[in-house]
């Protein structure tokens, strides 16, 4: 009987999720299915390391060659992270005509047209579901909505990182560095969580989803990108009186021939769609000409939801569907920061006399009307609708003479 050869790159938390669904869960195909694939080859660093009792060691390599020249072998399987050695590995496997099933968002967001080339020349497909949304299907859901729509909005919550600890210093009183290795310990974060905590695994997402959305590939290095590390229980507390709750947030959108793109902290008023979305779970909102607003929600980290995403595309691939097909033709350019205008919300904390009529003078010099507030060291502000490059501007300045300060736009 011919059965179909799966060799993994990476037994992570994403890899070991796809070996159990495989092997030892038995997902619903894995138990029905008579000639379902196997998993023959598996890529590791260290073959000693113990794993647990359910694996079969004899998987093990630390030689990527023992899958990427196999001929037997039809798919791969990339989930090891970072750029390189993983990118050079999958370009080979493609080159060699396997399939390739990845989750790494780095090597599609920076390479996306390279590998769906290089995956077409080949006859094969590349399949990246895993990449942006955890087991949300995303990718499936846009290229549908592709053939009938123009996609002009991206909206959403694309890290479970950083939206867990958010919702733990929200709704615990958490630590930002208690929440964070909670994360690590759920196996949410990224191998390393600065690309979490610093935006370069949303703005990632980001570029993979506006690149398909706007057929035109948008970089990681064009979006402008804040992380959350300067945030306070102190902001948690002040906007939440104040009837909003901080979450983490990606946009986009098309006008005209000019693309805008964001990735920063915002306070979103409480009860509504992006607000009640906690935890690891992410939410996706699309707006297409046709269909309107579309939203799809789901875990957006951790080992199942993920390795579920995985294991869909391997079986997409079985299936033999359509391979990704993108456009990337579209001339559109980038339209800058000031496409998204809003209330903002600043947070200075002040240590001294002149740095608070410092930080009132600056918020006076660009702002006419806002609020404000002084509570135990630190001086807040709400201000009217202002351009993004003037919040950037007071952030630099302020910047010079406080060394604690956060701020956020208002997403009514
Ligand atoms: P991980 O837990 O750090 O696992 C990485 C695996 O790759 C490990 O088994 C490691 O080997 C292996 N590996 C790394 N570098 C290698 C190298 N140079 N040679 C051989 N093996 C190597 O990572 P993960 O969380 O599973 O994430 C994997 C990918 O999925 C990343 O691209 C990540 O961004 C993406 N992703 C993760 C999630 C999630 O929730 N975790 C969700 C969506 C997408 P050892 O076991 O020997 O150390
Ligand atoms: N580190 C990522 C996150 C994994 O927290 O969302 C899923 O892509």
């Amino acid at each position: 009987m011919f059965v179909i050869k799966i060799g993994l790159l990476g037994l992570g938390t994403v890899g070991r999720g796809v070996y159990n669904i495989i092997n030892n869960e038995k997902g619903y195909y894995f138990q029905t299915e008579d000639n379902a694939p196997q998993i023959v080859k598996i890529l590791v660093t260290d073959t000693k390391k113990d794993r647990g009792s359910e694996l079969d060691y004899s998987l093990l390599t630390t030689d990527p060659d023992d899958i990427l020249l196999d001929n037997s072998i039809d798919i791969v399987v990339a989930v090891m992270g970072g750029s390189e050695p993983e990118l050079k590995y999958v370009l080979r496997a493609l080159n060699n005509k396997k399939h390739v099933v990845t989750a790494n968002k780095q090597i599609i967001s920076d390479h996306m047209a390279l590998l769906l080339q290089t995956a077409k020349e080949n006859n094969v497909s590349l399949m990246f579901e895993a990449s942006v949304g955890g087991g949300i299907p995303i990718i499936d859901t846009m290229q549908q909505l592709l053939k009938i729509n123009r996609i002009n909005r991206v909206t959403g919550i694309l890290n479970g990182t950083t939206n867990f600890i958010l919702s733990q210093m929200s709704q615990h009183r958490t630590s930002f560095a208690e929440a964070l290795k909670t994360a690590q310990e759920m196996g949410f974060a990224e191998a390393d969580p600065t690309a979490d905590v610093m935006g370069f695994d949303v703005s990632r997402k980001l570029s993979i989803l506006s690149s398909l959305a706007y057929n035109q590939i948008i970089q990681d290095d064009d979006i402008y990108k804040r992380g959350i590390v300067s945030i306070d229980a102190v902001d948690i507390e002040m906007t939440r009186q104040n009837g909003y709750v901080l979450k983490y947030v990606a946009q986009s959108f098309l006008k005209g021939d000019k693309y805008y793109t964001l990735v920063a902290p915002a306070l979103i008023k409480e009860s509504t769609e992006l607000a009640v979305v906690n935890n690891e779970y992410n939410v996706i909102i699309l707006n297409g000409n046709i269909i309107g607003e579309i939203k799809i929600s789901g875990k957006g980290a951790g080992q199942n939801p993920t390795a579920n995403a995985v294991v869909g595309d391997i079986i997409y691939i079985l299936e033999q569907k359509a391979p990704i097909e993108a456009d990337f033709s579209n001339p559109i350019s980038n339209g800058g920061i000031d496409g998204f205008h809003g209330k903002y919300y600043f947070r200075f904390q002040i240590d001294n006399s002149q740095q608070f009529s410092a930080a009132f003078d600056c918020v006076d010099k660009y702002v006419e009307k806002k609020d404000v507030i002084y509570q135990r060291g630190n001086l807040f502000f709400f201000t009217e609708d202002i351009p993004s490059s003037t919040a950037l501007k007071i952030e630099k300045e302020i910047n010079k003479i406080c060394e604690n300060i956060f701020f956020a736009r208002v997403i009514e």
